[in-house]
């Protein structure tokens, strides 16, 4: 595996590889696990020449706490991705990346996805992901996009930041199912600052989200929305944001449920201190 730092050097790197081989690129922020590992393998079974970005991006947390506690893992990040043979990894330090500082100011506009749900509850978070994807897109300048499942609205997000912003220089997203541990808990960077009572009692989102799917033909919405809190709230949660059962393509939410309509159950809550989300599609 290669590693670079700086912009131009990697730019160098890839403008002479990519004249023979597709170019896949995964973008984190570290502290990677299995899920992660997943999408670079995912990547190269394309035959993509792929790059990883480490990057933990202070422009799209809206809670500098959040920040602040965010897992820097390089050393392992490095053992990780060097054992599933990646091509290449790209960890900029913050000044390479916002040269002129985090104040800078850019708009995207990708209509009404980023308004609903992680919109309402982390204001601007979605423009800061717009922001770096858009400079790591830039600089990468790859022929497929993979990216989780898990951040079911980030992904609408970039497919919708694609389609408005890279119609010149087409990129295809390859949005990819959730890894889980064997017990239903989605694997995130977060699930380490867990304790292990809260580790276990996190798997109630999980046992909601099949309790909703299991039971959309015979309760109603609402009933389905408030059950799942109060589970949630008994189980060690501490607060939610949104139990939404919602269309799977506008993320508006569902008031009845029409099996023909692609739909997606969406959880966001805190259990010690630690915000988790998770989603299901449903057919
Ligand atoms: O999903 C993430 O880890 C981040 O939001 C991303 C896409 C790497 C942008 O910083």
């Amino acid at each position: 595996m290669v590693i670079f730092k700086k912009i131009t050097d990697l730019k160098s790197y890839l403008s002479d590889k990519r004249r023979h081989q597709k170019i896949g690129f995964v973008p984190t922020m570290g502290a990677l696990h299995q899920g992660h590992l997943h999408l670079v393998k995912e990547s190269m079974k394309n035959n993509l020449l792929t790059v990883v970005s480490v990057f933990v991006n202070p422009t799209q947390f809206n809670d500098i706490e959040d920040f602040n506690k965010y897992p820097n893992t390089l050393s392992t990040d490095i053992e990780q991705l060097a054992s599933v043979k990646c091509d290449v990894l790209f960890c900029p330090s913050a000044n390479e990346m916002y040269p002129d500082g985090f104040g800078e100011k850019v708009t995207f506009n990708i209509g009404n996805i980023d308004k609903v749900l992680e919109g309402t509850f982390r204001p601007g978070h979605f423009n800061g992901v717009c922001q770096i994807v858009d400079k790591l897109l830039k600089i990468v300048e790859p022929d497929h996009l993979f990216m989780g499942q898990k951040d079911y609205q980030q992904s609408m997000v970039v497919q919708s930041m694609l389609e408005n912003y890279y119609k010149d220089h087409p990129v295809k997203l390859h949005v990819v199912p959730t890894v889980r541990s064997s017990s239903g808990l989605a694997l995130s960077s977060r699930n380490e600052r867990l304790s292990s009572t809260a580790r276990q009692n996190a798997l109630a989102i999980y046992n909601r989200l099949t309790w909703i799917k299991d039971n959309l033909d015979n309760m109603s919405i609402q009933d389905l929305e408030n059950g799942a809190e109060e589970h949630l709230l008994k189980n060690g949660f501490t607060k939610i944001d949104y139990v939404a059962i919602a269309d799977a393509k506008s993320l508006e939410p569902v008031s009845i449920y029409n099996k023909e309509v692609k739909t997606v159950i969406l959880i966001a809550a805190f259990i010690d201190g630690v915000r988790l989300i998770d989603n299901l599609l449903v057919n």
